[in-house]
């Protein structure tokens, strides 16, 4: 069944590519759907991208209950636009839902809701290589109460960004700050999930480590001795030997990109292990020389190649400040495939 649309009566202009950056515009119209214990989901709509009213008691602005995911859609060479990897983000925020006792629309109402509202505003994503339209699904608790439980209703919401680069350093290899004494989450915790919580409590490192001159943090565990991941990215790095990445263990976001990285390395043969990793062996394989690169992944951040390595008495320059060659390959061969340059091998985009 398609969702009902109301058109917007005043198209916005559309941004240049060069003014793109990352969040900044959003398209023309939104996707909302309602939540209640005694209907179920109703009263979906894509409608004009607009503010919403809240009770001020929502729980959402009191005890947190926020949950969003992120993904994109691109525009193929042949006009077509396509989404990647849908299935994933939704599985993903199932899980995240369940931790926060929240309700979730099925993968079938997630997957056509965003298909649809993409193919809404298909005017807004970008055709150039290397901007898209970055995919904001969020779901909130709107009951109005107060005293800590779930709420009994919700809404789902998706609106749709057209992007460039995440970072101002483009594609540039970034200055990354290892955090020794915020922690991001904790075993138990909801590390995990994207849970607008998580991004809250990061805020105060991010912002710390930008004041010294660095783009984001690396993350370390409760006892600060294994490496978990980046701000908004996994982290992989590439020893004379093999290329790891930090096992989940229910404290890091599963991220898609992650998974697909692993699938794409296995397929070019290499030697690619999910395990534990300590920032000591991060700074004995600097200092011997078999620390080859270090790159991060995600949705925003694509393949983001890290160049500094800092923290409070230690720094390292990993690959030169350059991208390395394993970064690299995994960029082209991503992006070939989101932007229907090479063969879909994995059947990870679907079109809108
Ligand atoms: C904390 C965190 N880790 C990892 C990622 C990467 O996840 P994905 O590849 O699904 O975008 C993100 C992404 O948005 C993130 O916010």
């Amino acid at each position: 069944m398609s969702v009902p649309v109301r058109r917007s009566a005043k198209p916005k202009p559309k941004p240049s590519y060069e003014s793109l950056g990352f969040g900044k515009f959003f398209s023309d119209h939104m996707l909302i759907a309602y939540y209640s214990e005694s209907k179920g989901w109703h009263g979906v709509e894509i409608k004009p991208y607009e503010p919403f009213s809240l009770d001020p008691a929502a729980s959402v602005l009191h005890y947190g209950q926020a949950l969003f995911e992120g993904m994109k859609a691109f525009r193929q060479e042949s006009g077509k636009c396509v989404v990647f990897r849908p299935e994933f983000n939704w599985q993903r925020m199932v899980e995240g839902a369940k931790r926060l006792c929240m309700p979730m629309p099925s993968e079938t109402q997630f997957v056509s809701w965003i298909k649809e509202v993409v193919r809404v505003d298909q005017d807004w994503v970008p055709n150039k290589k290397g901007a898209s339209l970055y995919i904001r699904p969020t779901l909130i608790g709107t009951e109005g109460f107060l005293g800590v439980r779930p709420a009994n209703e919700y809404i789902f919401f998706v609106i749709l960004s057209p992007v460039g680069s995440y970072y101002s350093e483009g594609l540039a290899p970034l200055k990354i700050w290892i955090e020794e004494d915020f922690l991001r989450a904790a075993p138990g915790g909801l590390g995990a999930t994207k849970a607008a919580a998580n991004y809250a409590n990061s805020l105060r490192a991010a912002f710390e480590a930008k004041q010294k001159g660095y783009s984001q943090v690396l993350w370390l565990d409760v006892e600060r001795k294994y490496v978990e991941e980046v701000g908004t990215m996994n982290v992989f790095f590439v020893f004379d030997d093999e290329i790891a990445t930090p096992k989940l263990d229910g404290t890091i976001l599963a991220g898609g990109v992650r998974d697909s990285v692993i699938t794409l390395l296995k397929s070019m043969n290499k030697k690619i292990v999910e395990r534990k990793v300590t920032i000591q062996e991060i700074k004995d394989a600097a200092l011997n020389g078999t620390l080859k690169e270090v790159f991060g992944t995600g949705t925003a951040a694509v393949i983001s190649p890290v160049g500094e390595l800092g923290s409070k008495n230690w720094k390292t320059t990993v690959q030169d400040g350059k991208t390395g060659p394993v970064a690299k390959a995994l960029y082209d061969t991503l992006t070939g495939i989101q932007y229907g340059q090479l063969p879909d091998k994995f059947g990870w985009v679907q079109s809108v």
